[in-house]
């Protein structure tokens, strides 16, 4: 009750909020409350110093949706103050939510936060990109945003990878929808750290219209108990016409691209990075849309692992009748290990699924320039035979500045290990032979 009365009277005075009350089961902890806040496990940090914190009631079962207290929570919390959800807990979410109006929020995540697994509410509840027919359970947006915690963002995907079985994201005909675990439209300054990001039923991160985010620390994974339906495009990071995107520390173990910014993203950092499982650190697609100019320019990658995947360092664009123009440049691969992949080295100028004839006839508008794989090594899985690096550019498309440097890549099916390149415009640093011999 003591927290309840502080809380009522702080509300008075912030002007912003003075008309909400304190709903059931919940706190406000004013930032002077050293004691308070420790009891309810929100520790002052050098790096988090305390602040106004809002706790909010959680949930009694995995179908009690407590979304409208996690929205009141945020509306609480917004303007400076955290909200904490606690160690222990669970906290469902049944109903999109449109967060899009933050400026300077903390969430600590310390529980857990869950989406339902209602597949009928969310395909007729969402938030809808026409970018790859994507759709989300909620939208974060405005500037400021910190998450963080040792806490878990459960996307409950197993009931999604039951029902998805068969179909394919690509497909035209796919009117399936399944939501992406988190995601950015519109906002500026975000960082999220420590948490872990469990069973997303589509791509896990996706960014849009954000500048200036960085993931830290943070451990994503997505598994599925039916050996007949395995987790898709359960993505780690996807982005679209963003600036300023960090990776660091961060550990993915899922079925799909591992890092993989698309149209429109520059200054990209990704540093200590691990992949298992994965389609590896790719840039794009991009160039998939008719008419439509996509660009990836200025990424840094730097110690990344990637374990057991289809490929490792791989740049994709467009080719066909019917898509987009673009480019990709100024691309850095530095120190990266690679373990049992497929394919390690990729250029694709030839993507989605055309035929070496096709390409030919419509090549790829989208120029891959300045693109440095430095220091790559370890061994392939042998599924491609002794080729370890693949550098197919669509003939008649500019491919120039791509250099490789101490790349040390075994394959278990013999050496000495080969590169292939076509379509490349001057010398890429290393021996390397046209594919059709
Ligand atoms: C983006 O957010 C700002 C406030 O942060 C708002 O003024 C603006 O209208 C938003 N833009 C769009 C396109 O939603
Ligand atoms: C596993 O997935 C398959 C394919 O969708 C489905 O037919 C089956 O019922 C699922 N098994 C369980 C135990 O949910
Ligand atoms: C490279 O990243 C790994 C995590 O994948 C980390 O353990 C290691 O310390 C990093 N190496 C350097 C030199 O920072
Ligand atoms: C990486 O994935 C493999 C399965 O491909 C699994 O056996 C292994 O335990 C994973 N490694 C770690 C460290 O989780
Ligand atoms: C990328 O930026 C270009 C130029 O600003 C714009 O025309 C294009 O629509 C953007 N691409 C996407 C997919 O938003
Ligand atoms: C290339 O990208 C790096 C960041 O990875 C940036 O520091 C550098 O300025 C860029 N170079 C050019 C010529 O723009
Ligand atoms: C691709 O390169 C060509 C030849 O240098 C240039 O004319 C064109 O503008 C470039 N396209 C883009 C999108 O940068
Ligand atoms: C390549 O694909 C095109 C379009 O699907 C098809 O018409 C053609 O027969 C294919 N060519 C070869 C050699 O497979
Ligand atoms: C590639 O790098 C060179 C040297 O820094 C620069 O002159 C050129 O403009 C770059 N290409 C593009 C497309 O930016």
């Amino acid at each position: 009750m003591k927290f309840l009365a502080i809380g009522a009277l702080l509300l008075s005075t912030v002007g912003a909020i003075a008309t909400e009350h304190i709903i059931h089961g919940a706190q406000i902890i004013p930032a002077t409350d050293k004691a308070g806040l420790k009891k309810i496990g929100a520790h002052g940090h050098h790096k988090h110093p305390d602040r106004r914190t809002v706790t909010i009631r959680s949930s009694t079962s995995d179908t009690d949706d407590i979304s409208d207290d996690f929205l009141w929570g945020i509306k609480a919390a917004n303007h400076g103050g955290r909200l904490l959800l606690k160690k222990g807990k669970k906290y469902v979410i049944g109903k999109k939510l449109d967060l899009s109006f933050l400026d300077n929020i903390e969430v600590q995540l310390e529980g857990e936060l869950m989406f339902t697994d209602d597949i009928d509410y969310w395909q007729a509840n969402h938030f809808y990109y026409p970018f790859q027919k994507s759709i989300t359970f909620w939208v974060w947006g405005g500037q400021d945003i910190k998450i963080f915690g040792k806490g878990t963002l459960n996307g409950n995907g197993q009931e999604w990878y039951n029902a998805f079985a068969g179909r394919e994201i690509l497909d035209d005909e796919n009117t399936f929808y399944r939501p992406i675990l988190f995601l950015t439209d519109n906002a500026t300054r975000v960082s999220v750290e420590g948490i872990t990001q469990l069973n997303s039923p589509c791509w896990t991160n996706f960014f849009v219209r954000t500048n200036d985010i960085s993931f830290d620390d943070v451990y994503i994974n997505a598994f599925s108990t039916n050996a007949s339906a395995l987790p898709k495009n359960t993505d780690g990071f996807d982005s679209l016409n963003v600036d300023g995107l960090s990776v660091t520390n961060t550990r993915i173990d899922i079925g799909d691209d591992c890092f993989s910014p698309k149209p429109n993203t520059t200054n990209i950092f990704v540093q200590n990075l691990w992949c298992n499982n994965t389609h590896g650190v790719s840039m794009g697609s991009i160039g998939q849309y008719p008419g439509v100019e996509d660009f990836i320019e200025h990424a840094w990658i730097e110690n990344v692992t990637l374990l057991n995947g289809q490929n490792g360092a791989r740049l994709k664009a467009w080719a066909g009748p019917n898509v987009g123009f673009g480019r990709i440049n100024n691309i850095t691969y530095k120190d990266i290990r690679i373990g049992n992949t497929d394919a390690p080295i990729v250029l694709d100028q030839c993507y989605f699924d055309i035929n070496s004839t096709t390409c030919a006839e419509y090549p790829s508008s989208v120029n891959f320039t300045n693109i440095t794989f430095e220091n790559i090594y370890g061994t392939s899985s042998g599924k491609n035979g002794k080729v370890i690096a693949d550098l197919t550019c669509s003939p008649n498309a500019v491919c120039s500045g791509i250099q490789l440097s101490d790349i040390d890549i075994s394959s278990p099916a013999g050496s000495p290990s080969t590169v292939i390149c076509d379509g490349i415009h001057g010398d890429v640093g290393v021996e390397c032979q046209p594919s059709s011999s």
